[in-house]
């Protein structure tokens, strides 16, 4: 047998300590299978003393991962300690500065610094791996990058945050309100103390701005990936989506279209005929469409030490064995420089809720905003009457551009029938929604 692929580990956490059992309960299966072993040879984490289940007994120590990346006899660093800069960043240009290779779950970090950090691990000759970074268990860096590699991919869409999947599906199932459901999902461990990077989308973005460079072969480009997450979802519009016949999911997408690369990621009104509509609980999915597949989706666990531990592991393996990819699908110096699509471009059909005061005239007035700001209606909906009180008026249009949506909002908000802020939700169509179902 070859020689043992060296591993050192900077992280002992959730990830950290999976990684550590994956690599234990399977050691005789993945040298089988990888024609060497993967053995631990060093870890770092804050706290020593704590009892973490792990037998530590013959790796060694280090209480300063930066230096572990400089002097461990290691070929692989895994990086698990997470967050865009400091020390996490430091780990990994210090271990590939030293020729090592670096393996890390850190989506934060690559939708921030991947660039740069592909170009030294590439200059260096060393591997930059990340398939846990993005949706878990699923592996779709490695479909999008080897198994898709025939196809031109035109678009990339999907589930991307298991914590506001999970918060949208309860929401639905049992008709509660966000922060009701919320607190559950904290409670549960599916959610952070602070949940904002999830449920504001900064984490679904950050994933998107991965796929979308591995997909396009395009620089990343996190910064122009528009951002809104699911606080200002309803349990009001959760049930008036499904009586149109929608579920609320809180996608991300990448498109190539004319204005450029369009990258968003916000709640969705996704119809019933589309296969992700039901991809429910803290399960992510991830749909690619290519020029000779179609349409493909890729569904499973996105988070949690199992299935984050299976992605490092495959990542290890592919080193083990020899793989040599570039970090997005082609060299960073032959990576794609597109342009964005302004978010006030994009086109398509909406979803609007209005708070009115049930008076007569009120809808004409809408009515006529509508047509001023060339936004054509499709459906309007009012459930209840209460002369004098303000009374929920929903509304679907046809495709509109995003300016002229949020125009046309902007005046209806002032009008003095409208008593609370116009909720929006932009509808995917049965064309963006490519995966359809027979459910
Ligand atoms: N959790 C998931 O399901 C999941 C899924 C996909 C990706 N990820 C990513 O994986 C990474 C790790 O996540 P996690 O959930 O495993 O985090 P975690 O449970 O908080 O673990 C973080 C680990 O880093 C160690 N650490 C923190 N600061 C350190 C320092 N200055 N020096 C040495 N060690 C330090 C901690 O040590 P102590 O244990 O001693 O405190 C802990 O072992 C993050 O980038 C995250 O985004 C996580």
């Amino acid at each position: 047998m070859n020689e043992p692929l060296k591993v050192a580990i900077a992280g002992l956490g959730t990830v950290g300590a999976g990684l550590f059992r994956a690599l234990q309960v399977h050691g005789d299966l993945l040298a089988e299978r990888c024609g060497r072993q993967l053995a631990i040879v060093a870890v770092s984490a804050r706290d020593r003393s704590r009892d973490r289940g792990l037998n530590l007994k013959n790796v060694s120590w280090f209480d300063d991962p930066v230096q572990m990346a400089a002097e461990a006899k290691a070929d692989v660093v895994v990086e698990l300690i997470g967050g865009a800069d400091g020390i996490a960043k430091q780990i990994c240009e210090t271990a590939i500065a030293h020729g090592r290779h670096v393996v890390t779950a850190n989506k934060a970090l690559l939708a921030h610094h991947g660039l740069p950090l592909a170009r030294l691990a590439e200059a260096k000759g060393v591997v930059l791996a990340y398939e846990a970074a993005v949706a878990g268990g699923i592996p779709i860096i490695k479909a999008l990058r080897e198994g898709l590699v025939g196809n031109r991919l035109q678009g990339v869409y999907g589930i991307l945050n298991g914590t506001c999947n999970f918060i949208l599906t309860e929401m639905r199932r049992s008709g509660r309100e966000f922060e009701d459901v919320l607190k559950e999902a904290q409670a549960f461990g599916y959610a952070e103390a602070d949940p904002s990077f999830d449920v504001d989308g900064v984490d679904a973005a950050h994933k998107l701005s991965i796929l979308a460079a591995v997909a396009f072969g395009c620089e990343l480009n996190f910064k122009s990936v528009y951002t809104e997450g699911i606080r200002h979802i309803s349990a009001l519009d959760i049930g008036y989506a499904e009586e149109l016949g929608y579920r609320i999911k809180l996608l991300g997408m990448a498109r190539l279209t004319d204005d450029g690369l369009e990258q968003r990621v916000h709640p969705c009104m996704v119809p019933l005929s589309a296969s992700i509509a039901y991809v429910e609980g803290v399960d992510n999915a991830i749909v690619a469409d290519g020029d000779f597949i179609e349409s493909a989706m890729f569904e499973g666990r996105g988070a949690g030490a199992g299935p984050t531990a299976s992605a490092i592991v495959a990542d290890l393996s592919d080193i083990a064995r020899g793989t040599r990819l570039p970090a997005f699908s082609v060299p960073a110096e032959k990576l794609a420089k597109i342009p964005s699509a302004p978010m006030n471009r994009h086109k398509g059909p909406y979803y609007v809720r209005l708070m009115l005061v049930d008076r007569p005239g009120v809808i004409a007035d809408v009515a006529a905003i509508l047509r001023d700001e060339n936004v054509s209606m499709e459906s309007m909906l009012q459930r209840r009457r209460a002369p004098g009180e303000p009374v929920p008026v929903v509304l679907t249009t046809h495709e509109t551009r995003e300016a002229e949506m949020r125009q046309a909002l902007e005046k209806i908000a002032s009008l003095d029938t409208v008593v609370v802020a116009p909720r929006m939700i932009r509808m995917i169509t049965l064309s963006d929604a490519s995966e359809q179902t027979n459910r």
